[in-house]
């Protein structure tokens, strides 16, 4: 187990960014890989709306609905002792008012037992981050690219998940308003921020510039910490995405399992002797002389 505190919290996060130790943060969407998660010593362990397409089939994140998160989040909830707890706010749980925004973060610390909850955009949902932590609920931030409102083009029209980076903060303007946009979230009260496909450059100037944890995914080496999809991490989804890295293939490992157990059940290989459970000898010998009379309607 890592050296960190026992257990993970807003403050202890900001501790590591102060000593100068990285975050590890992996999105989980069920029981078995939390409690993993969590053995590990991931310091953050968080129910992304990206369950919708890595888990649910959907084409688009803008599909996953508070009921989706809580669903699984209740799972995760279940196994994770140590690491901080962080959820969604699925699409139009938060956009349309500050008052449906505080309400839907309620449900998720409420109805799913999350430490915290995290929320997509700038400038627009300002009042929303203030009512939130106003209500004393933790907030982290996302800025950069945000699927939620720019993921159509590359999940709605595709039967492929986003493998088309869009990345921000490439020209000095652009890295500029993002700094700006970031230190407006802080102000407003977040106490983490994730960026996501930000230029190496742009993330380091946020992160030197704000005194809470940003955790990249796609945003380079100077990030307080990463954040990374299980399924991209585990190699189970299918496309390389350059954000990612897989430290495992398991999608071969699970299609080799699949086909062995298949073709084990057609020949007749599985079950074997050693899978089975008997009657006792006389309790066998009962149901012959049973069946061998009317014992066909017993
Ligand atoms: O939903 C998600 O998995 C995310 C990560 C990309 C941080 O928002």
């Amino acid at each position: 187990m890592p050296n960190t505190p026992d257990k993970i919290t807003a403050s202890s996060l900001q501790s590591q960014k102060q000593r100068g130790q990285k975050i590890s943060m992996l999105t989980a969407y069920d029981y078995p890989t939390a409690l993993l998660q969590d053995e590990a010593g991931i310091d953050v362990i968080f129910v992304g709306d990206s369950v919708g397409t890595n888990v649910l089939g959907y084409r688009s994140p803008q599909q996953v609905t508070m009921d989706d998160i809580l669903h699984h989040l209740r799972a995760v909830r279940r196994a994770v002792r140590r690491a901080y707890l962080l959820a969604d706010l699925p699409f139009m749980s938060y956009q349309a008012s500050v008052e449906t925004a505080v309400e839907n973060a309620g449900r998720l610390v409420q109805e799913g037992g999350t430490e915290g909850v995290k929320l997509e955009g700038g400038l627009p949902v300002l009042p929303q981050v203030k009512a939130i932590v106003e209500a004393g609920i933790p907030v982290v931030g996302h800025l950069g690219f945000t699927p939620q409102s720019q993921a159509r083009e590359f999940y709605l029209f595709s039967d492929r998940r986003g493998t088309v980076p869009k990345f921000q903060g490439k020209g000095p303007k652009g890295a500029k308003a993002l700094i700006e946009e970031a230190l407006r979230l802080e102000d407003a009260g977040i106490f983490a921020l994730v960026l996501e496909l930000v230029t190496e450059e742009a993330a380091q100037a946020v992160t030197e510039r704000l005194s809470i944890p940003v955790i990249g995914i796609g945003a380079g080496r100077y990030c307080d910490g990463q954040v990374l999809i299980v399924h991209d991490l585990v190699g189970l989804n299918e496309e390389d995405l350059i954000l990612a890295k897989a430290y495992g293939q398991t999608r071969q490992v699970w299609l080799d399992i699949f086909s062995t157990y298949r073709r084990e059940v057609a020949e007749g290989l599985f079950p074997t002797a050693e899978n089975v459970a008997h009657m006792e000898p006389d309790k066998h010998a009962e149901l012959d002389a049973l069946l061998k009379g009317n014992g066909k309607n017993d």
